[in-house]
């Protein structure tokens, strides 16, 4: 392992989850699950918008960052519904999921619209957590390495660094499906993922940078999956949503 080797994170994607007394409960839960626990590793979670403001009050003294789950390319405008980097940050989070498959699929995004959603983030002081991922037809081709490749020239901004970007791989077929790589096939692609980093951004951005694997990720199978290498945490989508099952991927890093 490099020496200037990422500090884990496990965040939890709740995705459109989420109403304020059912969820401030299970953060409730959380704080105390981790009041005296030593974690090895960064803790986050991305709830809807809605939930964030007074999320980030009842996380004020526990060991958990907040995160958005999508912003706008722009600051401010004419954007109905839209919400904009800045605006996450004005309301707690201190990063945001950029390029998820669910935003590329329902909302058509594009490499490139993630890229200035990554750099949007950035302007505003958010770290960029970037999802790339192939489907089963793109596996089933053998073109996993070559869409991740494409993914990443995309959507990466050049002037990315460890400290405001995070890579997260999510391939498509193993989210919210309960199938999951095999610890080689998550290997080959995280070790590509660093490979293509190094090339890009330089072998020291590369090494800090935490990379994560996303899709099913379980307390069952944490423990599996966080211990392959040149894997740093995990994105976890269902799993997040109940303090004990989150707890069981967090504790994977005690
Ligand atoms: P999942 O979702 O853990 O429910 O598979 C992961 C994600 O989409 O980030």
């Amino acid at each position: 392992m490099a020496d200037n080797a990422p500090r884990p994170i496990v965040a939890g994607n709740w995705k459109m989850n989420g109403l304020s007394t059912s969820a401030f409960a299970e953060v409730r839960l959380l704080c105390g699950m981790l009041e005296g626990v030593s974690t090895g590793c960064d803790v986050m979670l991305c709830p809807p918008a809605t939930l964030l403001h007074q999320m980030s009050e009842l996380i004020e003294e526990a060991p958990i960052q907040l995160g958005g789950q999508d912003c706008h390319e722009k600051p401010s405008g004419a954007h109905t519904g839209d919400i904009s980097a800045i605006m996450l940050a004005d309301a707690g989070a201190v990063a945001v999921i950029v390029g998820h498959s669910e935003r590329r699929t329902d909302h058509g995004e594009s490499d490139e619209t993630v890229r200035l959603k990554a750099t949007a983030a950035h302007a505003a002081g958010l770290k960029a957590i970037i999802c790339v991922g192939e489907t089963l037809a793109q596996r089933d081709d053998n073109e996993t390495l070559n869409v991740i490749a494409a993914q990443l020239a995309g959507s990466v901004p050049d002037a990315s660094t460890a400290e405001d970007t995070v890579i997260a791989y999510e391939p498509v077929w193993a989210i919210g499906t309960g199938r999951t790589p095999t610890v080689d096939q998550v290997a080959e692609v995280h070790t590509a993922i660093r490979q293509n980093l190094a090339d890009r951004l330089g072998s020291d951005i590369a090494d800090a940078m935490a990379i994560l694997y996303g899709g099913s990720v379980k307390p069952s199978n944490a423990e599996e999956l966080m211990s392959v290498r040149n894997v740093d945490g995990a994105l976890v989508g269902g799993a997040s949503l109940k303090a004990a099952d989150f707890i069981g991927i967090i504790k994977t890093y005690t």
